[in-house]
């Protein structure tokens, strides 16, 4: 595995500013919103085009039950966790991660002087989704199970016209991962997927993945610098969570985005460091 010092970046990307697309995981997020981190955002956002897409899962499952609306997950066959979206669950995650997780963090930004704009995905067309008809379970005993998809989506399509039109004014778009169905129903989709998918639509320099870990770990040893082979190879082995990380990080640089970085929320400057590459898992091409 290469340094990150050894990377050189294509010269056909931007060089100041940069483009720089930020997922906060649920978990990440106290440590991403702390008012040291807040800073390192603001100087960030100051010197490039920033953009988060943010998750909340932990939130909807909170708030789900604490409505009486018992949450349930299951893993695919490839090792990918996801919600059981019915329709009472895509109205209170619809609520949640557009409503008070979305609204909280662009509070938190404007706080610190970042004028920033709150979407979810159906705002303008920004994730468009294909709903998934069925759904493959692994049970723990290994055996497979087929349920039906209900209201979880598979990115079809971005709509980057409105965030360039947001950029441009220099506010920051803060993206809730809804997603936008064909027959104009809400979708699941998931934050870390859809953060890559907008990098990538929005020819990104950077995708930086921040949650509560430092780097990935391949049998218990941190990973520096992944190519995108390397990443895929390695994919089979990743655990949950992880591994949405790895295949968005995966479909982000297979299109063009320069670099993705999976790391920290915690610590000094996660963003700053991020983009410098002191820190986390780079995975390039
Ligand atoms: N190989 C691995 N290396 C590092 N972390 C791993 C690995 N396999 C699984 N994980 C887990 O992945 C977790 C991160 O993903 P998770 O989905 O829980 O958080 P998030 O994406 O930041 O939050 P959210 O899903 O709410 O947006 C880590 O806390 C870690 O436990
Ligand atoms: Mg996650």
């Amino acid at each position: 595995m290469r340094r990150p010092g050894s990377i050189r970046r294509p010269s056909t990307h931007r060089e100041i500013p940069m483009r720089a697309v930020f997922k906060i995981g649920d978990r990440a997020m106290a440590n991403a919103f702390s008012d040291s981190s807040l800073k390192d955002l603001e100087k960030t956002y100051r010197a490039n085009q920033s953009i988060i897409v943010h998750g909340g899962g932990d939130t909807v499952t909170k708030i789900a039950e604490q409505l009486n609306i018992p949450q349930k997950f299951i893993v695919s066959p490839e090792g990918f966790k996801s919600r059981l979206t019915d329709e009472e669950t895509i109205d209170v995650y619809t609520m949640v991660m557009g409503g008070k997780v979305n609204k909280k963090i662009v509070r938190e930004l404007q706080r610190i002087g970042i004028p920033a704009v709150g979407l979810s995905g159906i705002d303008g067309g920004i994730l468009q989704a294909s709903r998934k008809t069925r759904i493959i379970a692994k049970e723990p005993d290994g055996r497979r199970r087929v349920i039906e998809g209900g209201y979880t989506g598979h990115i079809t399509g971005v709509g980057e016209q409105l965030l360039e039109t947001i950029l441009s004014e220099k506010f920051m778009p803060v993206i809730a991962p809804i997603a936008l169905g064909t027959e104009f129903e809400p979708l699941n989709v998931d934050g870390d997927r859809a953060a890559g998918q907008i990098a990538a639509a929005l020819k990104a320099d950077l995708l930086v993945m921040l949650t509560d870990v430092e780097k990935v770990l391949v049998d218990g040893k941190p990973v520096d610098h992944w190519t995108v082979e390397e990443a895929r190879s390695s994919l089979p082995i990743i655990g949950p969570g992880m591994n949405t990380k790895v295949q968005a990080a995966i479909e982000a640089v297979t299109q063009g985005v320069g670099r993705a970085v999976i790391g920290s929320s915690a610590g000094e400057s996660p963003y700053s460091k991020a983009i410098s590459g002191e820190v986390g898992t780079m995975i390039t091409l």
